[in-house]
């Protein structure tokens, strides 16, 4: 196998089926042998507003020795139960900070490719993904890990691809925008454009990216764009999609809370800012957890 995609996700099951498709060998890596069991036997299937397909991908508990790229699309919280990691580039893309400096532990930094991607989709059912919208997946190395194959890879199974030598302000961008999205998603119960269009959800919104961005202004992070229009422009993209948070929330799963808001709020208290509303958004998606 060339590529191991870990977390049978939305996301993880687009990018094994993308993959997979293009004709690279991938394997979708997943801890429960039962879902294993029926994902071999019902092959992946991706739909979207042009196409329906499905890709018989392998799936397996453990990841195969000949795995050359590891791509992580684990749950946040998930990151830490990570073993057995092959000796080749592991590429995070999930949402959330603290991801990276976990794999670092993990296997090294010189191991880590990190970065975000802005592709949207959602679980339909079991192996049953709707790809709502295609967006940048931009990533590069922690710190001297080699770019060239993950590039190579997922340009040939058609994604859009940069890579960059900041991959940490690529991750801060994605978890603003998700700081912003994804809560008052999972709280209103609402798809993604449906923020733009509650005018006091809108301004909520932009109240939250602004803290953010303060948070990752302290950290040394420039932003040479307004976040609060590329919020937007991925709420817009994305606005038939159901976020990551709200299909936890309606799946009675944890959420990636702790990732997005819960590190915005350690920082934000290291660096002495405060962040109201970002802490009551947190409060109300813990609060939400225990129903
Ligand atoms: O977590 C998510 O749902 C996604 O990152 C995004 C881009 C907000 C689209 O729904």
């Amino acid at each position: 196998m060339d590529v191991s995609v870990v977390g049978p996700g939305a996301l993880g099951c687009l990018f094994a089926a993308r993959l997979s498709r293009a004709g690279i060998r991938t394997c979708l890596v997943d801890y429960k042998p039962d879902r294993v069991k029926r994902l071999n036997s019902s092959g992946i299937t991706i739909e979207s507003s042009d196409e329906r397909y499905t890709e018989h991908v392998h799936c397996t508990v453990t990841f195969p020795r000949t795995t050359r790229l590891v791509i992580v699309l684990v749950k946040a919280y998930s990151t830490k139960t990570l073993t057995k990691l092959p000796s080749c580039p592991i590429l995070t893309l999930q949402n959330g900070l603290g991801n990276v400096e976990t794999l670092c532990s993990l296997v090294g930094s010189h191991r880590v490719l990190a970065g975000a991607t802005y592709e949207a989709a959602h679980s339909l059912s079991e192996g049953v993904v709707r790809h709502v919208a295609s967006g940048l997946t931009r990533f590069g190395a922690w710190t001297s890990c080699e770019t060239q194959i993950a590039e190579q890879i997922l340009r040939q199974a058609g994604f859009l691809v940069e890579v960059t030598e900041a991959p940490g302000q690529a991750i801060w961008e994605k978890t603003i925008v998700n700081a912003g999205i994804n809560p008052l998603t999972a709280i209103l119960n609402v798809c993604n454009g449906a923020l733009l269009q509650i005018p006091e959800a809108r301004q909520l919104m932009r109240d939250l990216v602004v803290e953010a961005v303060k948070v990752a202004t302290s950290e040394g992070y420039r932003f040479p764009f307004s976040l609060i229009e590329r919020t937007e422009e991925v709420c817009l993209a994305t606005r038939e999609n159901i976020s990551s948070m709200l299909q936890d929330m309606r799946a009675g799963k944890k959420t990636e809370i702790d990732a997005i808001c819960g590190e915005i709020l350690d920082r934000a208290q290291i660096a002495g800012l405060p962040a109201p509303r970002t802490r009551v958004i947190w409060q109300l998606i813990k609060a939400l957890e225990t129903k």
